[in-house]
């Protein structure tokens, strides 16, 4: 090679400095037609900051640059207080798989509104949903809570209570809900990780007492070289691995074939406890969430989000030897909403009228569409990115390299899917926030248009960005 043709920039660097170049300009201009399109969200902001904290009810719901504010939904749609139509691929942060006032949702909840809402005593629904549960997870005894940081806070608690151990193991880059056992190592910044063959125990939030972090060992998924050394280290002391058995508060991490089969072979090879946390994964991955999906039922399953289809219901299930340490009072699982009616009403209407096999058959063709088009539309742009999908979930991962764990996504430059969603609020479609973590949901009322208008925006996004 000569000196000259060393000197000359390769089409990849050119592409490159043009994407350093465009993306910054392209957030500063969409950011500034956000706040042109929605004077009426800037006036709610405003007034919201007033009495409620940080202008939003969670803290999760602050966007950049500001909370969108929706007035309703209705089918696969949402509208914001200004009168803006989105497809909405947000869902709620993973909940909307129902989609908005689907007709059997109305009806259920309407109707048992009429017959009361809550009596802390059970009704018929919740054996119903029970029976559904334990049909499509394999597991057979369940019970009921209203959130999913009560759930994996109760399975936390009986991994403890049936082994008698204190120590529980959980996946870097894997959140569990906000409860103190699994505020650890959620996203760490690179500065506190620790070093990725042994990740540090960080504590994910203040508030949480250092003796407790302590208490929860951290381990890198699909790796179960890790698991198996923590397990060597402090032999007889592991209640249980919790783990999100695909990886959703990190875009999408699939498991490798295989993984949860071992890590499951390997922690009773230990006596202690495997928990799959599918909160997210839960009817969105397939019927029978990651556990129908890989064939592996765990100890443990931890639902919530879609379950309730919009009303806030969670659920914990367990194989008999599990659940004989509730029904015997060794463990008591108890609140006063749980399994409330109205909950329970609009659990067997999604489980049973919403989430069908029809409508999964639905959904899996939109998925195509929507991975076929995006892939074609990355390659046409040269973009370094690929697509990661699992049932109704899928993502964009701004990276030509595939990401295997907590280390690799950390890696991802998030301004891409900053820009990204900031084009796709323009355009009519709204993902969820929070860049490079979250995923779109396609609901059972999706349709074809909807996926188009996803992705014709991608496309204008990548030559907006790679031009
Ligand atoms: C995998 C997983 N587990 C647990 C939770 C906590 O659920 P909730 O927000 O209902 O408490 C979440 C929330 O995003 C989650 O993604």
């Amino acid at each position: 090679m000569t000196d000259q043709q060393q000197a000359e920039p390769r089409p990849e660097q050119d592409a490159s400095a043009r994407r350093e170049k465009n993306l910054p300009e392209v957030i500063a201009r969409e950011e500034a037609a956000v706040l042109r399109r929605q004077p009426e969200s800037s006036r709610m902001a405003a007034r919201a900051r007033q009495a409620l904290t940080g202008g939003v009810t969670s803290s999760w719901q602050i966007t950049v640059p500001q909370p969108i504010w929706l007035s309703h939904g209705h089918g696969s749609k949402v509208y914001d207080v200004d009168g803006n139509e989105y497809v909405d691929l947000h869902g709620g942060y993973g909940a909307a798989l129902a989609g908005h006032a689907h007709p059997a949702m109305v009806e259920a909840i309407r109707s048992q509104a009429g017959r009361g809402t809550h009596f802390a005593q059970p009704t018929e629904d919740a054996v119903a949903v029970a029976e559904e549960l334990a049909r499509r997870f394999g597991l057979p005894q369940w019970r009921f809570a209203n959130s999913g940081t009560e759930a994996t806070m109760e399975a936390v608690h009986l991994m403890r209570s049936i082994t008698g151990r204190d120590l529980i193991i959980k996946v870097e880059g894997c959140y569990h809900g906000h409860h103190d056992s699994v505020q650890v190592s959620v996203t760490p910044e690179p500065g506190e990780a620790g070093p990725a063959d042994r990740p540090a125990q960080a504590p994910a939030s203040s508030g949480i007492p250092a003796a407790i972090t302590r208490l929860t060992l951290v381990a890198t998924f699909n790796d179960l070289g890790s698991v198996e050394r923590l397990l060597a280290e402090h032999p007889g002391q592991v209640a249980g691995m919790i783990i999100e058995p695909v990886m959703m508060n990190a875009g999408i991490i699939l498991p490798e074939p295989g993984y949860l089969a071992r890590l499951k072979e390997l922690l009773h090879a230990h006596s202690a406890l495997l928990t799959f946390d599918e909160v997210k994964t839960g009817l969105t991955a397939g019927p029978g969430g990651a556990a129908g999906l890989t064939g592996v039922v765990p100890d443990i399953i931890c639902l919530a989000k879609a379950i309730g289809g919009g009303v806030a219901v969670a659920a914990v299930g367990g194989t008999a030897e599990v659940m004989a340490h509730v029904a015997s009072g060794e463990y008591e699982m108890v609140g006063t909403f749980s399994g409330n009616p109205l909950g329970m009403a609009a659990a067997r209407a999604m489980l049973c009228e919403v989430a069908t096999p029809a409508a999964y058959r639905r959904i899996d063709a939109l998925r195509s569409r929507a991975v076929d088009g995006l892939e074609r539309e990355i390659a046409a742009a040269g973009l370094p990115a690929h697509v990661v999908s699992a049932g109704a979930k899928g993502c964009v991962v701004f990276s030509g390299r595939p990401v295997r764990d907590y280390r690799g996504f950390l890696g991802l430059d998030d301004r891409y899917s900053h820009a990204h969603w900031l084009c796709q609020l323009g355009g009519g479609v709204f993902l969820p926030p929070w860049g490079k973590i979250e995923q779109w949901l396609i609901s059972v009322q999706h349709d074809e248009a909807d996926i188009d208008r996803f992705i014709s925006n991608f496309t204008d996004f990548t030559r907006t960005v790679t031009g």
